[in-house]
């Protein structure tokens, strides 16, 4: 069938460039957001004809669909000019879906979270949990097809929508697909506790597209070796062609099939965006503000340890602390000499897991403070709010950058501060983060399990001589910035086109 839709990009992701908010007077406040996406259908301009489409997450998103021309575009004064498409998608359904299952389970999965003995079930419960998750990816698909140009481009981000190319493309195989992988993959040991026929479902779905990128090498590698420990042996309608990173994908025994590329696209920093932002007023006052919390003399200020994060288990935020209690215990001069700045901002608070997590956060910051802190000095100063000015503000008075995953896609706070703190900051980074593999050279590299080592490494940033921190700093900028987000998105679409 021959489609009549105009829309010649489109991306699809759960969470959309925008948010809405019912005021009191019932009034709709928006809220947009940034980030790679954004900048990069920005960057190929407002005639190329791009659609976001995104799923409603709160009861004003809903509302703003009910408010929108018949459910089909957001206004886009709220967007910035973007043409974006809000599923109202059923709430329980959306529930299921994304905190049940995206959340849940794949997110847990890839991140390896699991504490095995008692968890992973996949019960009665998690079937139910699944049905949902087909239709909220069956949701998405239905309105790509709908929306898609003849031979359009389309690409889908993420692990919520993993079903999505495999179903777009039954509906619409003349559209061009891609998908992007933001979080790490697991390795086909950790994959194998999903239920065969989910694992199938997975990776069928994934290859329904003509392209998958990932963050990084060991990301795609893991998809890759997936692939073959779970459907070749498995389904005999999969080969690997001659080609390394291709796999030719036969849907229907009769059908011609295709190959599905896989694709590196290591996701960089904003450089121009950061500096120009961290350089308005209001940041200005953030650290004047970060400073009286940090305390010291003016002649010789206290060195501060940063971290900025979601309050996300897989961020590693208590073994963190753990680690700058150790180096307060093992080395007591640098007492009163240096304060752990920690932002831990609010995340998937729905989750029993994650309100837990920010408990124990709060709890080891409490407690470190409460045994060593002085009238004078307070070891960690933890803000649990969101403020983006405040954590540019952080970014520039860091001396030392603690970034400590158990595993991350990438981790852009990584790539962000070496581009703005003012004075140039060492970094002390997880051996488990993709942005490892891009900035390991010139970081201090920790297992992010060992909190000795841990302490051992913000010691040595700490004692880092000023003029190699700032060559570190100078290089870390450099490869952080390599592929800006505008960059990033237009080589996925390059490469899908071509
Ligand atoms: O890392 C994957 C990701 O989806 C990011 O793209 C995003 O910043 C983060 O997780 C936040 O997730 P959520 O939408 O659940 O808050």
């Amino acid at each position: 069938m021959a489609s009549t839709a105009s829309m010649q990009v489109l991306v699809a992701s759960n969470r959309g460039p925008v948010s809405y908010e019912v005021r009191e007077d019932g009034s709709l406040a928006a809220r947009r957001g940034g980030g790679g996406l954004v900048s990069g259908l920005s960057a190929i301009g407002p005639d190329a004809g791009s659609l976001w489409v995104c799923s409603a997450l709160s009861d004003g998103d809903r509302e703003a669909v009910r408010r929108s021309h018949g459910g089909r575009r957001l206004s886009v004064d709220a967007t910035g000019g973007q043409h974006v498409r809000m599923l109202d998608i059923d709430e329980t359904v959306h529930s299921d879906a994304y905190n049940g299952i995206a959340n849940s389970v794949l997110w847990f999965v890839n991140h390896m979270l699991y504490q095995t003995p008692l968890e992973p079930v996949f019960d009665a419960e998690f079937r139910r949990q699944w049905a949902s998750y087909e239709a909220y990816n069956r949701a998405f698909a239905e309105a790509l097809a709908e929306e898609a140009a003849e031979g359009a481009s389309v690409v889908v981000q993420d692990y919520h929508l993993c079903l999505v190319p495999g179903m777009l493309r039954a509906l619409r195989p003349d559209v061009k697909i891609g998908h992007f992988s933001h979080t790490p993959w697991a390795p086909p040991d950790y994959f194998r506790m999903l239920p065969q026929d989910i694992r199938e479902q997975l990776l069928l779905g994934m290859l329904g597209a003509d392209r998958l990128g990932f963050l990084t090498h060991r990301w795609s590698a893991a998809f890759a070796a997936c692939v073959r420990d779970t459907i070749v042996e498995a389904v005999p309608r999969l080969a690997q062609s001659g080609v390394p990173e291709a796999f030719q994908y036969v849907p229907d025994w009769k059908g011609p099939g295709h190959r599905t590329w896989l694709g590196v696209h290591g996701l960089g920093a904003d450089a121009d965006f950061l500096r120009r932002r961290a350089h308005e007023p209001d940041v200005a006052e953030r650290m004047a503000a970060l400073r009286a919390e940090i305390g010291g003399d003016a002649g010789s200020p206290r060195r501060t340890i940063v971290r900025v994060d979601r309050t996300e288990l897989s961020k590693n935020i208590v073994r963190g602390l753990l680690a700058y209690r150790q180096l307060l215990e093992d080395r007591p001069e640098w007492r009163e000499r240096v304060v752990h700045v920690a932002f831990a901002y609010p995340s998937r608070q729905d989750l029993a897991v994650y309100r837990d997590y920010t408990a124990e956060v709060q709890r080891v910051a409490d407690d470190i403070n409460a045994t060593y802190g002085t009238p004078t000095w307070t070891p960690v100063v933890l803000h649990v709010k969101d403020d983006f000015a405040r954590s540019l503000a952080a970014y520039r008075l860091a001396d030392v950058a603690l970034v400590n995953p158990i595993r991350d896609g990438m981790n852009l706070v990584a790539k962000e501060i070496p581009v703005v703190s003012d004075e140039g900051c060492a970094l002390v980074l997880s051996r488990e983060a993709g942005a490892y593999e891009e900035l390991g050279e010139d970081a201090i590299a920790v297992n992010p399990y060992d909190v000795i080592e841990t302490a051992r490494a913000l010691e040595e940033a700490l004692n880092m001589a000023p003029g190699e921190r700032a060559e570190r700093t100078k290089r870390l900028a450099a490869a952080a910035t390599a592929l800006p987000p505008a960059q990033w998105f237009l080589d996925q679409l390059n490469a899908l086109n071509g």
